[in-house]
C-alpha cells in the first residue's frame, strides 16, 4: 500500500507499506533532491498544478498498487530478483514509466520484507546479498549551507567537516558537535544569522562578493574548527560545489556573482583553495556536461585531492565507466534514487570501489525520517556517507541510525 507524506521541504513524498504473512507491516519512505542532475532516473509526481503545485504522489501510490503490488506480493521477499523485476517492469533506462521514486520506496520495503524473514538488520541482509563486510562509513557533516539549499547568495552548496581519522560513532558527533556550536557562536558573534538551510548546516548572507565569499565562508569553517579545540591535521573540509548551479551551459562560463570563469579559470581557483585550506575533497567541481573540465579538473588535482561525481555519475554504471575510461573524477556520490532499485545504486557502488574510487552513499536534501540510507551504507561497505548536519529530525536519524548500528557490529 502507499502513501502521500511529507518530505522535509514539505513536498509530499511517496511512503511505501508492505504487510508481511504474520501482519508484522514494513515501511519505507524516499527522499528528494533540489539540485536535480539532469540525467537522473525521474521521479512519477501528479504534474496537476492545482494540487501541491504537481509535486503529489497520487500516480505514484496508484502505480505502486496496481503495477508493483500484484507483480511482487505473495511471494517469498527477493531483493535482487525483485529489482530486476522491477526493471523489467518499469522497461525505460530511466524509470520513466513507474518512476524512481515508486521503484525504490518498492526496493527498500523488499529489503526490509527479506530482512524480517530472514532475521537480519537491514544493513546486514544487503552485506549478506552483496557479499560485503558491514563496514561504519566516515561521515563528512554539512555545516554551512549555499547553492540551492539556502538563500544566501552562496554559490557553493555544500562545506562539510570530517574527522581525519577513522574514530568510531560517538566520538565522530562529539567532533562535530564541537565544531558545528562553536561555529553557531562565531557567526552570531560576527553579527550573521544562524538560521539553518536545507540540509541543517548555517546560512549565513556572508558579506564579500563573487569567488571571494567561498573564502570567507571557509574562513569561518577553519576558525570553528580551531576554536572548537582541534588542528586542521584534525579535522579535513570537504566540498560539494554542486556546479551545474552555476555554470552557463550557452557561454561555457562558471558564473559567481559577476565572476566569469572558463573551466581552467575554476580549476585555478580550485587549486589556490586548496593550497589555503585542509580541503580533502570537492564534489562537482564541475558542471554535468562539462566533461572536458572535469578532465582538466582531474588531471590538475586528482592526485592532490578527491574528485566525487554526483550530478555527472548520477550514479549510472554507464556514466561511471565513461568517467573511468576518460579519467573524470576520482570518487563517486551514490545516491539509491538516482537510479531507483538498491540493486543498481549497489552496482555503481562497487564499479566505483573496483576502480579505487572514493565511494560516498548519500541522503538528499529533501529528506524523510526513513534512516535506510545509514544501513545501505554500512551494509555496502561505501567509504563514506553524507547525510547533512547534526541537527534537524531527518538528519539526525540517520546518524542516530549510526549510532544504533555501531552496537551491533
Ligand atoms: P540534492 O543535494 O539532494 O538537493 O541533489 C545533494 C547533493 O547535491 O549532493
Ligand atoms: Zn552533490
Amino acid at each position: 500500500m502507499g502513501r502521500q507524506i511529507f518530505d522535509s521541504r514539505g513536498f509530499p513524498t511517496l511512503e511505501c507499506l508492505l504487510e508481511m504473512e504474520d501482519g508484522f507491516v514494513v515501511q519505507s519512505s524516499v527522499p528528494a533532491g533540489a539540485s536535480v542532475g539532469h540525467y537522473e532516473a525521474l521521479e512519477l509526481r501528479d504534474g496537476d498544478k492545482k494540487v501541491f503545485n504537481g509535486t503529489g504522489v497520487l500516480k505514484a501510490i496508484y502505480t505502486l498498487e496496481t503495477i508493483i503490488a500484484p507483480a511482487l506480493c505473495q511471494k517469498a521477499p527477493d531483493l535482487i530478483a525483485m529489482d530486476e523485476l522491477l526493471i523489467e517492469l518499469d522497461g525505460t533506462p530511466n524509470k520513466a514509466y513507474l518512476g524512481a521514486n515508486t521503484t525504490l520506496a518498492a526496493s527498500i520495503a523488499v529489503a526490509r520484507a527479506q530482512a524480517y524473514v530472514q532475521g537480519l538488520y537491514d544493513y546486514a541482509l544487503l552485506a549478506e546479498l552483496f557479499q560485503q563486510k558491514p563496514t561504519l562509513p566516515r561521515c563528512m557533516v554539512n555545516i554551512l549551507n549555499g547553492g540551492m539549499h539556502a538563500d544566501n547568495g552562496l554559490v557553493f552548496q555544500e562545506f562539510m567537516i570530517m574527522p581525519s581519522q577513522q574514530v568510531g560513532m560517538n566520538e565522530t558527533m562529539s567532533i562535530i558537535f564541537d565544531v558545528y556550536q562553536t561555529l553557531k557562536h562565531l557567526l552570531h558573534d560576527a553579527g550573521h544569522i544562524t538560521n539553518v538551510g536545507d540540509e541543517g548546516g548555517f546560512a549565513p548572507q556572508l558579506v564579500p562578493k563573487g569567488l571571494k565569499k567561498q573564502y570567507a565562508a571557509l574562513d569561518f569553517l577553519v576558525q570553528a574548527i580551531e576554536r572548537a579545540g582541534f588542528t586542521v591535521e584534525d579535522v579535513s573540509i570537504c566540498l560539494d560545489a554542486a556546479a551545474n548551479y552555476f555554470y552557463d551551459a550557452k557561454t561555457k562560463r562558471y558564473v559567481i556573482e559577476g565572476d566569469f570563469l572558463t573551466s581552467a579559470d575554476l580549476v585555478s581557483f580550485y587549486e589556490e583553495l586548496i593550497k589555503r585550506y585542509p580541503i580533502f575533497s570537492i564534489e562537482d567541481g564541475m558542471s554535468e556536461d562539462d566533461w572536458e573540465g572535469w578532465q582538466l579538473l582531474t588531471e590538475k588535482l586528482g592526485d592532490k585531492i578527491h574528485l566525487i561525481g554526483d550530478d555527472i555519475f548520477v550514479t549510472s554504471t554507464e556514466k561511471l565507466m565513461r568517467g573511468v575510461e576518460e579519467g573524470v573524477a576520482n570518487g563517486v556520490l551514490i545516491k539509491p534514487n538516482q537510479r531507483g532499485t538498491i540493486s543498481e545504486a549497489y552496482a555503481a557502488l562497487a564499479l566505483g570501489s573496483n576502480a579505487e574510487y572514493l565511494t560516498i552513499a548519500s541522503h538528499r536534501s529533501g529528506e524523510t525520517n526513513d534512516p535506510f540510507i545509514a544501513d545501505f551504507a554500512v551494509g555496502c561497505a561505501a567509504g563514506y556517507l553524507k547525510v547533512g548536519a547534526c541537527v534537524r529530525g531527518e538528519r539526525v536519524a540517520k546518524y542516530n541510525r549510526l549510532l544504533a548500528i555501531e552496537k551491533t557490529l
